[in-house]
């Protein structure tokens, strides 16, 4: 080796010795890659969580782990198409530390896979792709929302001691609409009930006429649907304006009607959903959280908040525990597997393949609010078939 090489080879060397110092030292910024959608169908979802992980940090003096933070945000747009490309762009080019996303359950499982492939921490604040804390599980991957079955299993209980013995679902045709239809007819059949037909469009179609016309036909004791966003806003409105509500109560999740309200207006009165967060939860976390926020940001939460809120509460739990050193990967992914999140939506574990375990309320809209009713199904953990770590 020419004296020259080694010269350079030791300053190289140098320099990396330094950068790990500082960052070990809280000396240089943590960069956050935030990858979620703020255009289309479910934008206002994704700025909801980008809101609630700022607000954290910044309760926290604006570090975690001792660190300050620093943003890369990329547009996902809700398309598993670009997905990989995005994903990659954060991990190769922007050298981000942590990824915090997404909403799309499609787009999750491709960032889940360039997370395992890459040993990045990928911090899930919604996307409930079953497979993330199933098959696809991993000591890097952890979820701060729910997984689709969850919320759907719930409300296929309720329906079912609502006294409902069929039902037909309509949803859109991806893997959060097929899942969330499976986790429905699980809880509704295991209880007596029978999922007669299964309506689907494609994401994020919303022309629903022509199955609302069929399901007048069918007249089905109750309809469950997984939508969100934009496209349950449309649903809720088409269904009352076909006069659907008031002969077949229309059932979800609660995305159906969350963060959707101001646009549904009366349309929504009176529907139940289920999900694990409510309005009206009156606990002391709760009501500081949705002061914090309306101030903040001048809107009201919702679960979505709530969820980016909380992944930044696990990132700062495990970052704690190593002193805001990532290069600890085992020590961070314990901390954060152990940890006890104070949640808004009420305190919550980490089941053994990262989903949070979670009490699933019953909701019903009453004015601009999804009042909680009760509990539904208490500490809910995903089943996590496939999941072997
Ligand atoms: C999903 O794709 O997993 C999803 C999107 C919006 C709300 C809930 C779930």
């Amino acid at each position: 080796m020419s004296i020259r090489i080694a010269r350079t080879t030791l300053t190289a060397l140098a320099l990396a010795s330094l950068a790990a110092t500082a960052a070990a030292q809280g000396g240089d910024k943590i960069k956050v890659g935030l990858m979620l959608p703020f255009s289309g169908t479910y934008a206002a979802l994704g700025v909801a969580i980008e809101n609630g992980f700022k607000l954290y940090v910044q309760e926290q003096g604006g570090k975690l782990g001792g660190r300050e933070i620093e943003y890369v945000k990329v547009d996902d747009e809700s398309d598993p198409a670009k997905a990989t490309d995005n994903v990659n762009k954060l991990i190769k080019r922007d050298n981000v530390d942590v990824i915090v996303g997404t909403v799309h359950s499609g787009v999750a499982m491709a960032m889940a896979k360039a997370a395992k492939e890459s040993g990045t921490l990928l911090i899930i604040p919604n996307a409930g792709a079953d497979a993330v804390t199933g098959p696809m599980c991993a000591p890097n991957i952890f979820r701060s929302s729910f997984s689709n079955w969850q919320p759907a299993y719930a409300m296929g209980v309720v329906a079912a001691k609502e006294g409902k013995k069929t039902a037909i679902t309509l949803t859109w045709k991806y893997a959060a609409g097929d899942e969330s239809v499976n986790g429905f007819k699980e809880g509704f059949e295991k209880n007596g009930g029978k999922v007669v037909k299964q309506l689907t469009l494609p994401f994020p179609n919303v022309e629903f006429q022509a199955l609302l016309t069929e399901i007048a036909a069918a007249k089905p004791d109750a309809v469950y649907s997984f939508m969100a966003g934009g496209g349950a806003v449309k649903l809720v409105k088409d269904y009352a304006a076909a006069g659907l509500n008031k002969s077949i109560p229309l059932y979800g999740p609660g995305f159906l009607t969350d963060g959707t309200l101001d646009a549904q207006g009366d349309t929504a009165q009176g529907m139940l959903t289920t999900l694990h967060y409510a309005d009206g939860l009156n606990t002391p976390k709760d009501n500081a959280f949705r002061a914090a926020y309306a101030q903040a940001f001048k809107l009201q939460p919702d679960v979505y908040s709530v969820q980016g809120y909380d992944a930044a509460q696990m990132l700062g739990a495990g970052l704690a525990a190593t002193k805001g050193d990532f290069g600890k990967k085992a020590e961070l992914s314990a901390a954060i597997q152990k940890a006890k999140i104070d949640s808004p939506r009420g305190a919550f574990t980490m089941s053994r393949a990262h989903n949070p375990v979670q009490d699933m309320y019953l909701r019903k809209v009453e004015g601009k609010e999804n009042k909680v009713v009760g509990v539904a199904v208490k500490a809910l953990a995903d089943p996590a078939r496939g999941c072997r770590m």
